[in-house]
């Protein structure tokens, strides 16, 4: 199973997971042969990739951190609980009463499915269309600042209060218009100032409900704060931030750095880690080392050059060595030609390093070898 990009796709081919709308709902099933119809939907609704059962690596399944029903629910969730504050004030509490025990119970099961693996590396990218962008994203805050959390060896009922956070750490975003939000131009001065408003109108919406506790006000007021002081709203510096906004704000990045948006394509995960690096400056250093371990740069499936002359396609990857992955070497590097199948384990070689990774368009189609199984 691989990431084929849309414009690669061929009616036949088998979806390997499941592709869904931004608030959760399913566009298309794992297991669905694609038709030249679906095919054109999932351009038309600016869907960048899709996993499919390819003959290249069909022997790799990529799994999720957590199962897939937990984090639809989670989505479905986050949705509901961000459209509710849009109902006037009375229905309002009762609503965040009700998200707040859906949520809560939810995240007993989130944290202990990251608990029971806390190895996990990410190797799948969130396939989603980028409409309803916040609810997904919110979600995979939640995942990657409770995975962080444990890498730091946090409390339980300390991940479940950085998981609450996350989810609810946008809710501001309810208040600034979509037209803002989804725009695919340049904002305007004025647009930016009130996009940056967000952590402030979120605290305004759940301030003296007695329903949250300081850890995650803090996350929803602070998640844009940086330590160097570059942040918003109100650009506090390190020592005015506690641990759970900078870990929020790391995943934050992150997530959004990956994520396809209206305005831009998302970036590729060693892309967003070299991203990170650049702005190393306004992040907790001890917070992006243990971020980092469970992110894999090439995630599998990934397609990459080795400075010993190969070319293969990452099997593997391991928790802590998120630049060093296990590669099933396919052919040489100068004229593409094939190779005998054999995997290196960059882990257990001292001077092979992976130096580009490729696009599909840039090796030969039938090297990839597309046929629909
Ligand atoms: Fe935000």
């Amino acid at each position: 199973m691989r990431l084929v990009p849309v414009w690669a796709l061929r009616p036949g081919m088998k979806v390997a997971r499941r592709v869904s709308r931004g608030n959760g709902a399913p566009l298309l099933n794992a297991g669905v042969k694609l038709e030249m119809e679906y095919i054109q939907q999932l351009k038309k609704l600016n869907v960048r990739a899709v996993y499919i059962h390819d003959n290249l690596i069909p022997d790799i399944e990529i799994e999720d951190v957590i199962l897939d029903q937990t984090r639809e629910k989670a989505i479905y969730l986050v949705n509901n609980t961000m459209n509710s504050l849009k109902e006037d004030d009375h229905k309002k509490l009762s609503s965040l009463f009700l998200a707040k025990k859906e949520l809560s119970s939810l995240l007993d099961d989130i944290v202990t499915q990251l608990l029971s693996n806390k190895n996990l590396t990410v190797n799948l990218s969130d396939i989603r269309c980028t409409d309803d962008y916040t609810f997904s994203h919110s979600v995979n805050v939640a995942v990657l600042s409770i995975m962080t959390g444990i890498s730091m060896g946090i409390s339980k009922s300390e991940l479940k209060d950085i998981g609450l956070g996350a989810f609810l750490h946008d809710l501001g975003k309810v208040v600034v218009p979509l037209s803002i939000l989804n725009k695919p131009d340049r904002l305007e001065e004025d647009e930016r100032l009130e996009i940056e408003r967000h952590p402030v109108y979120g605290i305004n919406l759940v301030k003296g409900r007695h329903l949250f506790n300081g850890p995650i006000f803090s996350i929803i007021h602070k998640h844009h704060e940086r330590i160097d002081g570059s942040g918003y709203p109100q650009g506090l510096q390190g020592h005015d931030l506690d641990l759970y906004p900078k870990v929020c704000a790391v995943a934050d990045v992150y997530d959004a750095l990956v994520s396809d948006r209206p305005y831009r394509q998302g970036f590729k995960p060693h892309e967003a880690m070299e991203i990170m690096d650049s702005e190393c400056g306004g992040y907790d250093l001890q917070v992006m080392q243990k971020f980092y371990h469970h992110l894999a740069a090439y995630p599998i499936g990934t397609i990459v050059g080795l400075n010993n002359g190969y070319i293969g396609v990452v099997v593997s990857n391991t928790h802590g060595y998120p630049y060093l992955p296990r590669v099933r070497i396919i052919c040489e590097r100068e004229y593409f030609a094939p190779l005998e199948s054999f995997e290196i384990d960059l882990l257990d070689t001292m001077n092979v390093a992976v130096d580009r990774v490729y696009n599909d368009h840039e090796l030969p189609g039938d090297l990839l070898n597309r046929e629909p199984s």
